[in-house]
């Protein structure tokens, strides 16, 4: 290509960049020669924690989003389940991941750009940059993530991958697709791991994959892990740990509506509660009321009457059986590549392209 004519590429690419910048309201920061992150100059039609919140505790059941579990003490606990021994299913997904490595590189026909839905594990998101990086020449990384911990883990990785360029978004998945989809023709091998798509509620889970679809182009694809239905114990003592993880990082919740809302939850007066729903497949958690309460949140605006034994839910987590994941797929319009299981048939990652 000549000089002339590769300049004139460059400014078209960077003039649609701009005009895309300015239609989806993003700002770019650009930390590096190969880290970046857009963020939304203003946040147009999201909801307020307090928004929410005083929607969703004000019900019959009361419940709190389970989004609302990852401040950064959120995170830190969620990092720390994952490496629970009860917790099978993230070291299950490790294990799938490193063994099927070779199988997933012959579905990549050309160069392609990880696109990840969740900034997720940095141990997960390493696994595949390996193999991008042993195939590609250049390897762009686009996290997907409303938490700005986003910034600290894309430092580390661009350090460690001089092949790797980071683009992070900082939005929510809805929009962070919309970015993805508009951005360029490049192919992206688009990842939701760690089965995050069992704590959608089914309905919306369904929304949500459609979404994903209609902002793959032909020869994109997807790779998603899902947590299978098993043993009922199984599933109960991993989300009731021995050292009592899962217990902080459910009440964790009710301390930050302190901090954030100024709320007066006593968290001494609640406790962790998990079982399994068999009819449903999916497990429940809830926090307990030990005694009957009463709890202000003067940021929401909320005065909440709170009877003994009585739950507040705060997360379900399905599991779902083979001719569900495949009946779910179909009807969202997918096209299943492969799908692989472990041993025990404890998990499954799904390799999916638009039908
Ligand atoms: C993030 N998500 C897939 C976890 C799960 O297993 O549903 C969250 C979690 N809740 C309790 N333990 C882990």
């Amino acid at each position: 290509m000549s000089k002339g004519l590769y300049l004139v590429k460059i400014l078209v690419q960077f003039m649609s960049v701009k005009t895309l910048q300015k239609e989806l309201g993003y700002t770019k920061y650009t930390l590096g020669e190969r880290l970046s992150y857009y963020e939304p100059s203003k946040n147009i039609s999201q909801k307020t924690f307090a928004q929410e919140l005083s929607q969703s505790i004000k019900q019959k059941q009361k419940s709190i989003n389970p989004k609302f579990f990852y401040n950064e003490k959120g995170s830190e606990l969620f990092e720390k389940i994952c490496v629970l021994p009860e917790y099978y299913l993230t070291r299950t997904e490790i294990s799938l991941l490193k063994q099927i490595d070779g199988k997933l590189q012959s579905y990549l026909d050309g160069d392609f750009r990880l696109v990840e839905l969740g900034s997720g594990s940095a141990q997960k998101t390493r696994l595949l940059i390996d193999m991008l990086t042993r195939l590609q020449k250049h390897v762009e990384y686009f996290p997907i993530d409303i938490s700005k911990i986003l910034k600290n883990s894309s430092t580390v990785l661009q350090s460690d991958y001089k092949k790797l360029h980071i683009t992070g978004i900082i939005d929510n998945y809805e929009n962070g697709l919309e970015f993805v989809k508009n951005y360029d023709d490049m192919k992206n091998l688009i990842v939701f791991l760690g089965s995050s798509l069992g704590n959608f509620d089914p309905e919306s889970g369904i929304i949500f994959l459609q979404k994903i679809n209609s902002s793959m182009k032909k020869g994109d694809l997807f790779l998603v892990g899902l947590d299978l239905v098993k043993d009922k114990d199984v599933l109960c003592q991993a989300y009731n740990d021995s050292q009592g993880i899962t217990a902080q990082f459910n009440l964790n919740i009710l301390s930050r509506i302190n901090s954030e809302l100024g709320g007066n939850f006593d968290t001494s007066k609640f406790v962790h509660y998990a079982v399994y729903n068999e009819n449903q497949n999916k497990i429940e958690m809830y926090l307990r009321s030990l005694v009957k309460q009463t709890v202000k949140i003067p940021n929401a605006d909320l005065m909440l009457e709170i009877d003994e034994d009585e739950l507040i839910h705060t997360e379900n987590s399905h599991k779902y059986t083979i001719s569900q994941i495949e009946q779910m797929f179909a009807i969202t319009g997918y096209e299943i590549q492969a799908m692989w299981n472990d041993d025990n048939r404890y998990y499954s990652l799904i390799l999916l392209s638009k039908k």
